[in-house]
């Protein structure tokens, strides 16, 4: 039976360890080789959602968990404004150095759980870069208010997120299925939240959901949603 008052998520150390390693084996960002696959599926990604929903051109974009800066320079080149916030300082630098000529991107070491450092409505779309889904317990709630907080009214918010049951052998082996999180080196890693649950989760928080979709896939599923800040 695990204490779970006593586990408390390690973002920093854990992320930072992860991209120390990435830097190390000389690979390109998040989820190593298969990188180029995961740029493909985000280049598409944010095309349709630029023909779908006509955000506005040059608007604030804020990613959250930008990692080595793949996924914003991406959106970077849909001529948004980019911000990205990350927990492990390497991640920042070798974002910001690989994207040193591009006056459009900028990227800072950042809890989501705190976003003070911007102002009330400085957003027109905050993007979870596959982020929400390592906030563990309470520390959610700060986070969804924090994202309303920033974003202007109206704008968007797109969710990007593991969902339901774990899948992978490896991640099985660690998964609390009462916290409903994998863990890693005792603690908290990931949280699978139910879709039914995430969806809530976004809801409660001042966001109209305006899509939703759950990618099924082998080694687990992901809930793909695109709301909207309630004015
Ligand atoms: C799955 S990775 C995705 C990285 C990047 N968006 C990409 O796709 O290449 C999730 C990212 O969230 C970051 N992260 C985890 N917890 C965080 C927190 N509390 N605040 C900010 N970033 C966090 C991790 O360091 C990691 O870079």
């Amino acid at each position: 039976m695990r204490n779970h008052a006593r586990m408390k998520p390690k973002y920093k150390e854990l992320h930072e360890a992860r991209y120390r390693e990435i830097v190390e084996k000389g690979l390109k960002g998040w989820g190593g080789n298969q990188v180029p696959e995961r740029e493909k599926y985000w280049t598409d990604y944010w095309a349709e959602f630029v023909k779908d929903f006509k955000p506005p051109d040059k608007g604030e974009v804020l990613e959250l968990g930008s990692g080595a800066g793949n996924i914003s320079a991406i959106i970077a080149r849909h001529g948004f404004n980019v911000t990205g916030i990350e927990i492990s300082p390497t991640a920042v630098q070798i974002a910001s150095k690989r994207n040193e000529k591009l006056e459009n991107l900028r990227f800072f070491e950042m809890n989501v759980t705190d976003l003070s450092r911007f102002e009330d409505k400085t957003f027109d779309i905050v993007f979870d870069g596959l982020c929400l889904h390592c906030i563990i317990g309470e520390d959610r709630s700060l986070a969804f208010k924090e994202i309303h907080r920033v974003l202007k009214p109206g704008g968007f918010f797109m969710l990007n997120s593991i969902c339901d049951e774990p899948k992978d052998k490896e991640i099985i082996k660690n998964y609390d299925s009462v916290m409903r999180c994998a863990f890693s080196d005792g603690a908290p890693y990931r949280y699978f939240g139910r879709k039914e649950s995430l969806i809530g989760e976004i809801a409660s928080h001042g966001f109209e959901i305006l899509r939703e979709r759950v990618e099924v896939k082998p080694n687990g599923d992901s809930l793909r949603a695109i709301a909207r800040r309630i004015p």
